[in-house]
């Protein structure tokens, strides 16, 4: 089974949530309107709503009940994604413009909240407490994720568990509550809900790593967002932090990065054109690469082990084929 055949058999469904979506973010407020539907218009691959739908194929599937986790799920996704933007100064996404770049700043933080509490009052649609705990949660963990990450820009000493959480706060997280979130929506066995959330966990930092990879390997073109500029911004990713930790590459790296301040002494948030391009450089050409590939094959290899705890059957192979996809994913 192909990744499209999986996307052919739920159209229908998907083209219900993408109704939906574009539903829950009508606003009368023209400006906000035109923030945030000019982010969902430029598309992304949803991979979050289809995590909740194939979710709700281990309890009693019944899309009136799930389409309101799926929206909320692609809204949380979309709100971090219109911030994320703002804090890594980035000009593109989903192939368009940015938010803060086609508008500004205190837009971007404005439209942000606005498609966070659109989701939030999405949610309320569902009378489970146990749903609302799950999802306020992993909200807070994704913020002191990406918070941790700005804490933690140019520690070039930082430890391979230091990269591990800020990842999995800020990434696996959700994608693991998109899984659980669906099952536990669809009434699914306990065991079902641990399984998934266990599978989308493992998937959940596969993607990161894998976005990590891209960000040295791929191409604005083919991402629709830019690449090489998490190194330049002083985010230590799994590549680079090989490199940091192995004698050939290790001090010409940290040379590049030490001493980034400016006349005050503060620590710069970028590094300067021609020393990033020379790191970016030394980090393509190294085995930092194909450590990080083979990280995230592990984590799919683990991800794969827990869909063993599902019963067989269609929706067990969409999660297969969706895990080998990320695994070698190239947007
Ligand atoms: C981007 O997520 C942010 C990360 C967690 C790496 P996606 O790669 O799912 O973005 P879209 O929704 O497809 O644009
Ligand atoms: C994504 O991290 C994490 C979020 C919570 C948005 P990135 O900063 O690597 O995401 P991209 O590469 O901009 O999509
Ligand atoms: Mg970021
Ligand atoms: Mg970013
Ligand atoms: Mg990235």
């Amino acid at each position: 089974m192909k990744l499209a055949d999986i996307f052919f058999q739920m159209k229908n469904d998907m083209q219900y949530i993408e109704k939906e979506l574009a539903r829950s973010i009508s606003t009368k407020d023209v400006v906000l309107y035109k923030t945030s539907s000019h982010l969902l218009k430029a598309g992304g691959k949803r991979i979050r709503p289809v995590f909740v739908l194939l979710g709700g194929k281990f309890g009693q599937y019944d899309r009136e009940q799930l389409k309101h986790v799926a929206v909320a799920l692609e809204l949380i996704h979309m709100a971090t994604l219109v911030h994320d933007d703002v804090i890594d100064d980035a000009e593109t996404r989903r192939g368009q413009q940015t938010v803060k770049s086609k508008w500004d700043n205190r837009l971007a933080m404005y439209t942000g909240d606005y498609i966070l509490a659109e989701a939030l009052l999405t949610i309320t649609s569902l009378p489970i407490p146990r749903v609302h705990q799950v999802l306020s949660r992993s909200i807070m963990l994704m913020t002191l994720g990406e918070i941790e990450q700005i804490r933690d820009f140019h520690r070039w000493d930082q430890s391979l568990r230091n990269y591990l959480k800020r990842i999995r706060r800020k990434t696996a997280l959700l994608i693991a509550i998109s899984c659980q979130l669906g099952a536990i929506a669809a009434g699914a066995p306990e065991k079902y809900i641990r399984a998934l959330y266990n599978y989308g966990y493992n998937v959940g930092m596969a993607f990161q790593i894998t976005d990590d990879i891209l960000d040295f390997t791929g191409d604005e073109k083919t991402l629709g967002k830019p690449a090489g500029s998490d190194l330049r911004q002083g985010n230590i990713t799994l590549p680079a932090l090989y490199c940091l930790q192995h004698e050939d590459t290790a001090m010409p790296l940290k040379e590049m990065m030490e001493n980034v301040v400016d006349a005050d002494g503060n620590t710069r948030i970028h590094l300067p054109d021609n020393r990033a391009q020379d790191a970016i450089q030394i980090i393509r050409g190294s085995k930092g690469l194909s450590y990080a590939q083979s990280l995230a094959e592990r984590y799919i290899e683990r991800a794969l082990e827990w869909l063993e705890e599902l019963p067989e059957g269609q929706p067990r192979s969409s999660l297969r084929e969706i895990a080998h996809f990320i695994g070698r994913r190239q947007f």
